[in-house]
């Protein structure tokens, strides 16, 4: 899957990336400010332009490049804006600090990889505000503790990026047993309209707790954990929540719609395998927009789940599509509704429009029946990929 990933980094950038030394021309790159040179080594250091605070480079830093973090820190000391691509790879550094003055990377269509830097325990680019790259990856460390950019605030699209993004693809997923993401660089990452954050894996660092943050079932803006509203929740409470790092669970109550959930704008889930919003035995439910709700996390497929509500939820054609809109869902698996997706809701309300002078409840069930087994299959299918 890495070996993948990479392959589609490298094809991409040559298939669809333009000649570099158009894109430094379209950034107005001073030419004494220009690094094309790809490794950094002790050869190269020399032409590297110590003096510039914008650097326009495909800089590479690698297991070619023989110098110490001392001699790198001094090399990147004035650089505060690199306009081109940034690699770290194949590395025996601990940290990246050496780059802790960088404020901004502007890539257009190149990327940012940070990878396979198996004694790396933070990256410490304190300084680093703003991202607009079309890929920004980081992948197989073994020691990685945090990621170490507590100020990044800003991750978009570069005006120059191909007309192929549609959005920053992130891949983070260190896989090393110490690494957690911090709730506030989750609520940086969600909240950017560009990212998508389906690749981000990981587990959220214990956070510490405030007026702001706290856990359910005390109720403030950002909650960490869970969320269960049930059939003795107070509801009015509830209008203050804007983000949860957990799950929405709703189960059992009378409700008929969401607006109780006036300000909830996020849910991001990272717990392995569980749905970001589960909706679960109210039969009531009549309505299923939310609010204010753009964008949910969870790594399982399903993200937004309803079983058991209101059964003519189980056949809203415009219901289940204005949701996946609602919430930027590209794929296919979600939200379902009693196990089916949009397409399957779609499918099964058409048959019925067609069958509606015959109506015949028993093949109804049996093609509900039908297309469950199918969707499960293709479910279990693209889970085994
Ligand atoms: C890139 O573009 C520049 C100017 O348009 C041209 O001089 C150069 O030969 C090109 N390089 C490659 C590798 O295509
Ligand atoms: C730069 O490093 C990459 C990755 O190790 C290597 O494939 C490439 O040959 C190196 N280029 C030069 C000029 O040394
Ligand atoms: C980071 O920014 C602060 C504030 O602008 C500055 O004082 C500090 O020197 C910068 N750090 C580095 C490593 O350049
Ligand atoms: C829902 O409404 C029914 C009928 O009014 C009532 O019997 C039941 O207790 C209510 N359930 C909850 C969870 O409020
Ligand atoms: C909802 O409540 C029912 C009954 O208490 C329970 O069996 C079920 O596991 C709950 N569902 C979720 C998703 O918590
Ligand atoms: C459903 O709820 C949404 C959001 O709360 C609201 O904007 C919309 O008008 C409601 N639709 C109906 C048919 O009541
Ligand atoms: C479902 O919709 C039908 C037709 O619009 C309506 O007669 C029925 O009462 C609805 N069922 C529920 C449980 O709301
Ligand atoms: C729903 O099904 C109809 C008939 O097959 C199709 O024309 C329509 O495009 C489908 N809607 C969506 C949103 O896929």
């Amino acid at each position: 899957m890495i070996g993948q990933c990479l392959v589609f980094l490298l094809l991409a950038e040559s298939a669809f990336g333009e000649n570099l030394t158009k894109f430094f021309q379209k950034k107005n790159c001073d030419p004494k400010c220009t690094f094309e040179t790809q490794n950094l080594t002790s050869h190269s250091l020399a032409f590297f332009p110590t003096d510039c605070s914008t650097v326009c480079t495909h800089l590479s830093i690698n297991e070619h490049t023989d110098l110490t973090e001392a001699q790198l820190a001094s090399t990147f000391l004035s650089m505060k804006r690199l306009i081109g691509s940034l690699t770290v790879m194949d590395t025996k550094f601990k940290s990246i600090s050496f780059l802790a003055g960088l404020e901004a990377v502007e890539c257009g269509q190149y990327s940012i990889v940070l990878d396979f830097n198996n004694q790396m325990i933070e990256f410490g680019l304190t300084n680093l505000t703003s991202i607009s790259c079309s890929n920004f990856e980081i992948i197989g460390y073994k020691k990685l503790r945090n990621l170490g950019f507590p100020n990044l605030k800003s991750i978009t699209l570069d005006e120059f990026s191909s007309p192929f993004d549609e959005f920053v693809r992130l891949y983070i997923d260190p896989d090393s047993i110490d690494f957690c993401i911090t709730v506030e660089e989750m609520e940086t990452l969600i909240s950017a309209e560009d990212v998508n954050v389906d690749g981000i894996y990981g587990k959220y660092c214990t956070p510490t707790t405030s007026e702001n943050l706290c856990t359910f079932p005390e109720i403030c803006p950002k909650i960490f954990g869970d969320v269960e509203v049930g059939s003795s929740s107070s509801i009015d409470s509830l209008k203050f929540m804007e983000i949860i790092f957990g799950s929405l669970i709703i189960n059992g109550t009378n409700l008929t719609n969401f607006n109780f959930l006036e300000n909830l704008k996020y849910v991001a889930q990272l717990t392995k395998g569980k749905s970001a919003v589960i909706v679960q035995n109210n039969p009531l439910l009549l309505n299923v927009s939310f609010p204010k709700l753009k964008r949910v996390r969870s790594d399982n497929l399903h993200t937004v789940v309803f079983t058991k509500n209101n059964r003519n939820l189980s056949l809203d054609v415009n219901a289940c599509f204005g949701l996946r809109s609602d919430l930027g869902i590209t794929t296919h698996w979600s939200p379902t509704f009693d196990g089916e997706n949009c397409y399957l809701i779609n499918d099964t309300a058409n048959w019925l429009k067609k069958n509606k002078a015959s109506s015949n409840q028993g093949s109804l069930g049996l093609l509900i029946f039908i297309s469950a087994l199918i969707f499960a299959d293709l479910t279990s299918t693209f889970s085994g990929f």
